[in-house]
This record gives C-alpha cells, structure tokens and sequence, in this order.
C-alpha cells in the first residue's frame, strides 16, 4: 500500500514547498484544511514545518461527513496547540462565517494596530492543504463564485491565485500538490478509503475489505444498519463481512461469487459520500 501510494505521486514537492516560503511573507495567516475524518493523515507535517510561527486556523472541512463529537475532540486539541480551529461544510457552507471570525481573533492585535494607523485591508490568507481535500470548494464558497477551478487530477500543478472574497478578505490558493509523506501504512490507507488517493491508481478491493474490518470496529451499528448485517456476519474478518455486504446488495457473478469490484466500488462510494453515516477514521 504505502510503497503504492509513494510511487504514484512523483511529486512537485520541491515547487510548491518554494512557492510556499516565497508567498509565505506576503500573507497574515495561514487556512490549513484538514479532512474531517482523518485529521491525523491529511495534515502534512511538512506543511506544518514550513508555516512555522505563522498564525493558522486549522479547519476541518467536511465536517459533514465526520462524527460530530470526534469532530469536537479534534477541534479542542488544535486549540490547545495554539491553532484557531473550526470545523467546516464548504459544501454548504455551514461554517465558513466561523472562519473568518476565528481569523480575526488570532489577528486582533494586527487588526488594531492597523486601525490605529487608518488602515483598513483585507486579511490576506493562504489556502494549503493536500489534493481533494477541498480547497477550491472553500475558495469558491467565499467567494461566491466559480473562482478557483477545482483540479483532481494529482500531479498538476495550478497557477497561484489570489480571490477576493468580499471586503474582509483575498484567497491565495497555492498552486501544486504536497502529499504527505508516511510511514505508517495506516495513512496510506486512511487516504484511499475517503478518497484523497484517487481509485484507479490503488486497489480498491484491498482498502474496501481493510474499511469494511475498521467499520465493524470503530462503527459496527451504522454498518450494521446500512447493510442489514446480523451479528454473526458484523463479528467476521474484513473479508467475510465484504462478502456478506455483497451478497445483501446482490452483487454477484455466476455461481453465487461476489463481485468484488463492484461491492468495492459500491462500499467506498458509500462510505466517501456519508451514506454509512458520519464517521471520523482517526480520534485526536
Ligand atoms: P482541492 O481543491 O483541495 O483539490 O479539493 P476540491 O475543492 O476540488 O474538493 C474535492 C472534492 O471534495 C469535491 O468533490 C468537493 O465537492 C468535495 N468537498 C469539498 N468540501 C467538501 C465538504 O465540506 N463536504 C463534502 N461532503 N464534500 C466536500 P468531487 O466529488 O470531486 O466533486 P463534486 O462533484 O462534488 O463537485
């Protein structure tokens, strides 16, 4: 898994960490995205490092997708490490006023002395965050508009951009992609199953089967409800309960198999898109 995912992003890593540094002085404050449900593996440390003393407001985006109470746990421990944090639909929308708000708190003091000076500008922020994890839906949902165009395809590098965003506030929307880089296997994992890692280049009957064992443990009711799982066939191996969802929804091939691409494609489009439930991978 985790060699899979490091081979397949041959990475503008070194341009988009420089652009990172270059633009760095020119911003107040940092927007970082996180996925809601894996904080832990959409943060990249290497982000962290180069932001530095950088004011930053963390921000959980797809907050509807996630647990609301884990959701809670991670926004207190960003707080706690000094971040601003808010937990976010950009979808929607629900949230992004908090957003905002929770700018000019960590930028109070600025905003005053500036005040004092008779200046009035917009804040200046800087969008980072890895691919997919919504950064062009938050750019456009503060701006009201079809501004930043979203971009999945991994590995493509996007012209650095600048969005207004009413009177208070200008997006910089950093061009290029920075995976995080991992050593545990579970990050590479946590990836794939939410669909930061597109499908086509891992297997999705491997991280299916892997998601199926981690919802019977982390969620077994909304598995068990979604699928009408028995309690035998939740209490099985990963692999057993892939078998029994299959079996449940009819996908088959002759002679009663499943078909394993299709019950991992059915699974993963329903766990990515929140109709298991609201579920977060990772507890702070
Ligand atoms: P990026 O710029 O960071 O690469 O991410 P982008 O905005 O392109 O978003 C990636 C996918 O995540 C998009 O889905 C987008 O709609 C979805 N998304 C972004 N923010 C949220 C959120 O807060 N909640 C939910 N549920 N989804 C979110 P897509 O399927 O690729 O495109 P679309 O068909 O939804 O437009």
């Amino acid at each position: 898994m985790q060699g899979n995912i490091i081979q397949w992003f041959p990475g503008h890593m070194a341009q988009t960490r420089r652009a990172i540094k270059e633009n760095l002085g020119s911003v107040d404050i940092v927007f970082e995205l996180l996925d809601a449900r894996i904080p832990h593996s959409s943060r990249n440390p290497e982000i962290r490092a180069l932001l530095g003393e950088k004011k930053t407001v963390v921000i959980l985006n797809k907050e509807d997708l996630a647990d609301p109470k884990t959701t809670s746990l991670w926004m207190e421990r960003f707080a706690r490490e000094g971040c601003g944090a808010v937990a976010l639909d950009s979808k929607s929308g629900k949230g992004i006023q908090e957003v905002l708000s929770e700018a000019k708190k960590l930028l109070k003091d600025k905003i005053r002395r500036d005040r004092e000076r008779g200046m009035t500008r917009p804040i200046r922020a800087m969008v980072v965050g890895i691919p997919n994890v919504g950064k062009s839906t938050l750019i456009n949902r503060f701006a009201g508009s079809k501004k930043a165009q979203a971009e999945n395809r991994p590995g493509v590098t996007k012209q650095k951009q600048w969005v207004k965003a009413g009177t208070e506030l200008e997006l910089l929307d950093m061009p290029g992609v920075l995976w995080p880089k991992f050593e545990d296997p579970a990050t590479g994992e946590h990836l794939a199953m939410t669909g930061a890692i597109k499908d086509s280049i891992l297997l999705s009957e491997e991280i299916a089967c892997s998601l199926c064992g981690r919802l019977a443990a982390i969620a077994p009711e909304k598995l068990m409800a979604r699928y009408k799982l028995t309690p035998t066939e939740l209490d099985a191996e990963p692999y057993d309960i892939f078998c029994a969802i299959g079996r449940k929804r009819g996908l088959l091939i002759g002679g009663g198999e499943i078909n394993e691409e299709r019950c991992a494609a059915m699974l993963l489009e329903e766990f990515r898109s929140g109709k298991i439930g609201r579920i977060t991978l990772e507890e702070p």
